[in-house]
């Protein structure tokens, strides 16, 4: 029988295995399609074959479609003839699933007559939170096997599910224990046995009891819920609607319709942009493929606090020793608590056995001697935010680590060059800058100094992948990338609360808008003490404005602390992070702008978001135009990874194109003529580019021509 690189057939007595091998997660790509399409056709014409099983081989099924191909000509015409093709063959198609089985991945499987599936297999239908909505037939045989109101959940909150709940829902006929290719087999063996035909899902109908009125009310409430400015999950609705109103095929195509809509949609561009972006910050440009990662396998975290906790754990998550050392046995003993109180509330929320915390627990170890660290691969500073201490700590590094060790900093502001100077081996020495908790944010930006070598760099970001982070190059200045676009961002949302607007009316505008958290509520959980100790230790990085984060220091000097102390910005209750208003707050800022003079305004939402989001922005353009981030996307990604940009916009740079530079270089000398040059100069680049009529990706395009030029 014909066959492909990547699919081909195997006959076993009266039946044909149609295997797939392409690896690494069996991606429907174009490649496959085609093996797929040309084994159909061997299929249709097949003699004595009375049964067809299709199955993977590797880690899973098909994980998905090509995300690759969304940019390109629709594919979904191509998709749908294929698995109409096996729906229409006239014995019976046994789908035999494993692994992770997510979108198209799932979606040919219900194409198929009958599904299987290996124990622990698990299904999703994320399409929603990629702008999209399932455009392989997914919303129109999911109801049909599960209902309507099944179907939709399943799609309007894209949370995977596991083999037993899919059995449960109907769309696994049989959970598979021990080898799924030879029980597959046997299954299929069963229903020739007995006289079982093909069951085609296009021919089914949806329970009418699973798809009322009410029903799809309920789903609309739940897509506008979870998806606020966002459309995929409402398409979703209607489209799962109209496999109860139209013919099978109709309905079909009315799919193709509305996906390729959706994915004109900016939700849609702005959601793929960041999962490409993601992808992309591992490479870097200039650094040469000969230089290779030094093995790490061990690890030294300095200072069990916060920070240094969550650290430690990602290391032992990762199956890796980790030392964890603090200046006192109080310490140690408050930060191994920690950690401990961390895996027990992952067992608790069963997403650990107690096995699994155990081993883990056992690859902490504590102690109060540096010369615990000499065997270390990798040692991470992480005591309290001060440059006299953390010199004096790479001082000690540099006699306990070993050759080769690379040792890092996980300083937010502090400047990684005067660090590195405090020890013999500067080219070792790197920031790796977690975000809180450290366990559980994915972001990890890895700040490079003129000195670190290339093997640190590539160490270190190829490390990130064991951590489960998503590592993002930046070069030192204050503040990195994150750090640096945040302070134009919080400076005017301190500023508005001076001027009269409230705290929710901040929060709200920018939460409303797409962030997860409101900045004034993050500073609250972050502790306002945090920023104030940050602003007061680099005063001197400061414009010379009296008013500067003066909302912080009015409360700090009140006492108010944050969700630590029960108040802040807002009011707490014990044991609970929901935030109160308080009038209590609102008083001491309003005083304070009464002593520093500020003039009071009203604040539209509009004036909110601009003046929150443009510096933002330029400060991004800024950021990139010096070289300090690899490439815009890289910006990006630090946002939605580790600050609460809403991905679906994109990120801040692919933002800042979808209002347009124009609009927002006009925005920033708007917020100019009203409060004068100091803190609203736009970003030499912002000006360039719109000088020259140039988008961000052609300006980028530009400078990597005129680099590889240069190299020539
Ligand atoms: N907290 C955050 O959100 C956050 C985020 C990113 C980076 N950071 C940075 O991480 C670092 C640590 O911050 P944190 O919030 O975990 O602080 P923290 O106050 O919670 O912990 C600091 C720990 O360091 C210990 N320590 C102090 N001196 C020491 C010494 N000489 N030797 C060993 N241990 C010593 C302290 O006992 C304490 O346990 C700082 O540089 C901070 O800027 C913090």
């Amino acid at each position: 029988m014909s066959s492909s690189n990547v699919v081909r057939v195997e006959r076993d007595g009266e039946l044909a295995l149609v295997i797939v091998h392409n690896p690494p997660v069996n991606t429907i790509n174009a490649e496959v399609r085609a093996g797929l399409q040309q084994v159909l056709q061997t299929l249709q014409q097949a003699q004595g074959v009375r049964g067809v099983l299709l199955l993977c081989e590797g880690s899973t099924f098909f994980s998905g479609a090509d995300i690759g191909e969304f940019s390109g000509p629709p594919k979904e015409e191509e998709y749908r003839h294929l698995f109409n093709g096996y729906e229409a063959l006239n014995v019976p198609v046994v789908a035999a699933m494993h692994g992770t089985v997510m979108g198209g991945g799932l979606e040919i499987a219900l194409a198929c007559h009958y599904r299987v599936a290996a124990a622990g297999t698990r299904f999703g239908m994320p399409e929603v939170t990629l702008g999209i909505i399932p455009g392989a037939g997914g919303t129109q045989r999911m109801p049909r096997l599960i209902g309507a109101d099944q179907a939709l959940e399943l799609i309007v909150t894209a949370r995977p599910i596991d083999a037993a709940k899919g059995r449960e829902l109907g769309f696994v006929d049989e959970i598979i224990e021990g080898d799924l290719r030879a029980g597959a087999a046997n299954y299929l063996r069963s229903l020739i046995a007995a006289g079982k035909g093909p069951r085609r899902t296009g021919e089914l109908t949806v329970a009418a009891a699973t798809a009322t009125p009410e029903v799809f009310e309920r789903q609309r409430q739940q897509a506008c819920k979870l998806y606020p400015n966002r459309t995929a999950a409402q398409v979703a609705v209607e489209v799962v609607q109209a496999a109860t109103q139209l013919p099978f095929q109709q309905g079909l195509e009315y799919e193709t319709k509305r996906v390729n809509e959706c994915k004109q949609s900016v939700e849609s561009k702005g959601s793929v942009h960041v999962f490409f972006a993601e992808r992309e910050t591992r490479r870097i440009p200039g650094l040469a493929e000969s230089v290779k990662a030094r093995p790490i396998k061990s690890a030294g975290v300095i200072g069990a606090g916060t920070m240094g906790g969550g650290i430690a754990i990602c290391f032992a998550n990762a199956g890796m020793k980790v030392t964890l050392i603090d200046a006192n046995e109080q310490g140690l003993t408050k930060g191994l608590a920690n950690v401990d109180k961390t895996y027990q509330s992952m067992v608790s929320r069963g997403r650990l056995s107690e096995a699994d915390k155990a081993k883990r627990m056992a690859l902490i170890s504590t102690s109060l001697t540096y010369d615990a660290l000499s065997d270390a691969d990798v040692i991470i500073e992480a005591v309290f935010e001060s440059m006299d201490l953390k010199r004096k700590i790479f001082a000690e590094l540099d006699r306990v680590a070993k050759p080769g060790a690379v040792l890092a900093t996980n300083t937010s502001t502090l400047d990684i060059e005067q660090i590195a100077d405090a020890t013999k081996r500067p080219q070792d020495v790197i920031g790796m800058h977690f975000f809180s908790p450290a366990n559980v944010m994915p972001l990890l930006e890895v700040v490079r100094t003129t000195k670190t070598s290339d093997e640190t760099i590539r160490t270190v970001m190829d490390l990130a992948k064991p951590l489960r982070k998503t590592p993002v190059l930046a070069k030192v200045c204050y503040g990195f990338i994150g750090n640096r676009m945040m302070e134009g961002y919080a400076r005017e949302a301190e500023a508005m609360v001076l001027e009269g607007a409230t705290p929710r009316q901040i929060d709200s505008a920018l939460e409303e808008w797409g962030m997860a958290m409101g900045i004034l509520a993050v500073f609250d959980m972050a502790g306002i003490d945090v920023g104030v100790n940050v602003h007061k230790a680099n005063a001197s990085q400061f414009p010379p404005d009296p008013a500067y984060y003066q909302a912080d220091f009015a409360l700090h000097d009140a006492g108010r602390l944050g969700q630590k102390n029960g108040k802040g910005y807002y009011r707490y209750e014990p044991g609970n992070r929901a935030r109160f208003d308080d009038p209590e707050a609102i008083k001491i800022l309003q005083e304070r702008a009464q002593q520093l003079k500020v003039p009071q305004r009203q604040h539209t939402k509009e004036e909110i978001l601009e003046r929150c989001l443009y510096p933002l922005l330029s400060e991004g353009l800024r950021i990139l135009g010096e070289g300090v981030a690899l490439r815009a996307s890289d910006i990006d990604v630090v946002w939605a990874a580790g600050y609460g940009f809403a991905r679906y916009r994109g990120g801040p740079m692919f933002y800042a194109e979808t209002i347009g530079l124009k609009t927002l270089l006009a925005g920033m000398r708007k917020y100019q003529d009203i409060f004068g040059p100091m803190h609203w100069q736009p970003a030499p680049l912002l000006v360039e580019l719109v000088e020259r009529g140039l988008s961000i990706g052609q300006w980028e395009a530009q400078q990597h021509a005129n680099q590889t030029g240069a190299a020539r």
